[in-house]
């Protein structure tokens, strides 16, 4: 049996807490519910909005259709030997409490993704990424459901169509597809991986400590904490604009012009400039409108200080968009999940 309940508040459903009232709210635990809810009414003909932590997605005002919550946690191995192993875990389970579980089980690999809010079902819809680490290096396949035909669904991590920030569940089966879980592998051998620059820049700081994952794990969670604002104080989602990935000419027209500007190469004659650099250049760091701005320590995260609705916070970043497209012709693409 599963319960679908009506008007319900997304409030304390988002991170970015803002209000928003559901037409139909219901809460899956299992692949079974999922089924059954298909074959509802409310399911079948309303607009859908699939929710995970909340923790990436800005509703505007309310949502005219039915959100489905995973809240399916199940975690289990299906293999274990000597190199690695490989763990079957359920959509709902919260991502980062699914880190901590791995380590302590001394599976290592997902160290550099510590305290990322969200869910596992999340988590691979948008391929986070932190710290030099990506989650779709260590999925092996994403299974669920596709929601026309009701049939279950194995998609190969080579199928995922996994990118900086991207995935086909985030594209081509946007609102077709619901992920209900997926198999990680994780090495026993504790490598650590020290490829951003400000990671290396720590651990070479205390060159008498030898980094293992449990210290860049701990190293990953200060460093969020140090930039990021606490959820709870300041409502928020995170980076609110993706990087922009520009290429080599306009990369050399911004270092003409600031030589300081920082850029990643991510392929040949592409780069990826800071979109929190152009935000502060642009004067916008800490600055606040009403009740909505950006957080002083990262002009990156827009934070809520009391909205009426997703609206104005919406509004907010568009005045940024505007103003770094005027000043240096690069448009910032939304990274949080925007749901009107
Ligand atoms: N910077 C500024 N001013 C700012 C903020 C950043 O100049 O106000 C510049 C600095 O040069 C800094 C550089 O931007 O060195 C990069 O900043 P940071 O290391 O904080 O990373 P980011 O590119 O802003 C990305 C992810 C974060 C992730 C960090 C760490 C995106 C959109 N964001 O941020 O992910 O935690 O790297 O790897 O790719 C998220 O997705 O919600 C998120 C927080």
């Amino acid at each position: 049996m599963i319960k679908i309940l009506e008007n319900v508040s997304l409030k304390e459903k988002n991170t970015f807490a803002v209000e928003s009232i559901a037409k139909y709210y219901t809460e899956i635990l299992n692949e079974n519910q999922l089924l059954s809810l298909l074959e509802t009414n409310a399911f079948q003909s309303s607009r859908k909005y699939f929710l995970g932590g909340g923790s990436n997605t800005l509703f505007l005002g309310d949502f005219d259709g039915i959100v489905i919550h995973l809240v399916n946690k199940g975690i289990k191995f299906i293999e274990n030997n000597k190199y690695f192993a490989i763990l079957d875990v359920e959509a709902g389970v919260g991502w980062h409490n699914f880190v901590e579980i791995t380590l302590r089980n001394k599976l290592f690999g997902l160290e550099n993704l510590a305290l990322i809010p969200g869910t596992v079902g999340g988590a691979i819809t948008q391929n986070i990424g932190a710290y030099g680490a990506e989650l779709k290096d260590f999925i092996v396949d994403v299974r669920g459901v596709d929601i026309r035909s009701g049939r279950f669904i194995t998609f190969q991590a080579n199928d995922c169509k996994f990118g900086y920030r991207t995935s086909i569940f985030k594209s081509d089966l946007k609102g077709k597809f619901i992920i209900t879980s997926s198999k990680l592998k994780l090495q026993k051998k504790p490598n650590v991986n020290l490829s951003y620059p400000e990671l290396r820049k720590i651990v070479k700081k205390f060159p008498f400590i030898k980094p293992d994952p449990k210290y860049i794990f701990e190293q990953v969670v200060k460093l969020r904490q140090s930039k990021l604002p606490d959820l709870i104080k300041y409502p928020n989602a995170g980076s609110f604009f993706k990087n922009p990935i520009v290429n080599e000419g306009i990369y050399s027209r911004l270092k003409k012009e600031f030589p300081d500007v920082p850029a990643f190469e991510v392929t040949n004659g592409l780069y990826k400039i800071p979109a929190g650099w152009l935000i502060e250049k642009a004067g916008w760091k800490g600055k606040r409108i009403g009740n909505v701005g950006t957080y002083e320590k990262h002009s990156l995260v827009i934070i809520n200080y009391g909205v009426k609705t997703g609206l104005e916070v919406l509004d907010f970043a568009k005045l940024i968009q505007k103003d770094v497209y005027e000043k240096f012709g690069i448009s910032l693409e939304n990274e949080v999940e925007i749901v009107n």
